[in-house]
């Protein structure tokens, strides 16, 4: 079998010049401009380059976004500051700090710092204790991108198994309370689950954020399945993902491609996010 490739880009690309644009419409007839600030410490590349697609995005919707950029010497104090006068300004509805940040920097004081009703991020214990609950809340936006992209595949989750594999607090934890939230069985594996092959054996779906490159191949991955490769990994000058695609392709159902599958999904989330914090205060 040959896998269907869930375009990431597509699926973006139609939320943001659709619903997106249309609910900010609405709001500018209100006299709310939906506006997004990037907090960007350092010159990493990979960083540079999210944020450029974050503001490519921002213009499709047709929201406001502005980068704050900061060097990498900058200080901790100085950025909760500055986070200090986001949370003040009533012209700005969302905001996020790009991580990584440098080591002198405490990330979880400068996420805590972040208004939580402006954390489009998701990140702050307020959000992700509101997610935890099943409450209405901001959620965290990689998960909430492969939640729209199984959707456009029109997968019902109810009480099919989904298998992540990955444990952060920024993709595997909330997917996994997402799947959940619409009835799924989730297993949760992650870089030291033993057998994980049994643990894949009977999953619908296979969510994978592990953040090794190939971890995944094809012969892991049971019939009728739907694969979300989250990873993205530059390898001697070649991305790839923490899915071996070339065999994974062969074997799932659909699968989403890296890059143009994940990524494009999570900065869609975070400029709807953005755009429902404006929401909120309307
Ligand atoms: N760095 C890599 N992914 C993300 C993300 O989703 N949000 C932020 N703030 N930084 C990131």
């Amino acid at each position: 079998m040959t896998a269907k490739i869930i375009s990431g880009r597509e699926v973006a690309e139609n939320i943001l010049t659709t619903n997106l644009k249309n609910k900010v419409i609405e709001l500018n007839k209100k006299n709310i401009n939906p506006k997004l600030i990037v907090i960007l410490v350092g010159d990493m590349k990979a960083s540079a380059s999210y944020v450029a697609q974050k503001e490519k995005f921002a213009v499709k919707a047709g929201i406001e976004s502005d980068i704050l950029r900061f060097e990498s010497t900058v200080t901790e104090e100085q950025i909760l500051q500055e986070i200090n006068k986001i949370n003040n300004d009533n012209s700005i509805h969302g905001v996020i700090v790009q991580l990584p940040l440098p080591d002198h920097i405490s990330v979880a004081k400068v996420l805590n710092s972040i208004d939580p009703s402006k954390d489009v991020d998701g990140f702050t214990p307020t959000n992700v204790g509101k997610l935890f609950l099943g409450e209405d809340t901001l959620v965290s936006c990689t998960p909430k991108g492969i939640m729209q992209m199984l959707d456009s595949t029109g997968t019902d989750l109810n009480g099919k198994n989904v298998t992540v594999v990955g444990r952060s607090n920024i993709v595997g934890k909330p997917a996994a309370i997402l799947c959940l939230q619409q009835n799924a069985t989730v297993t949760m594996c992650h870089s030291r689950t033993k057998d994980l092959d049994a643990k894949l054996s009977d999953a619908d779906v296979i969510i994978v954020a592990v953040g090794i490159p190939k971890f995944i191949h094809g012969d892991q991955i049971p019939e009728n399945c739907i694969v979300i490769d989250v990873g993205i990994h530059n390898i001697e000058g070649k991305l790839c993902g923490d899915v071996d695609f070339e065999s994974a392709s062969k074997k799932a159902t659909a699968i989403t491609p890296v890059p143009g599958g994940v990524g494009p999904m999570t900065v869609c989330a975070l400029i709807e996010n953005t755009i429902i914090a404006a929401e909120r205060i309307g």
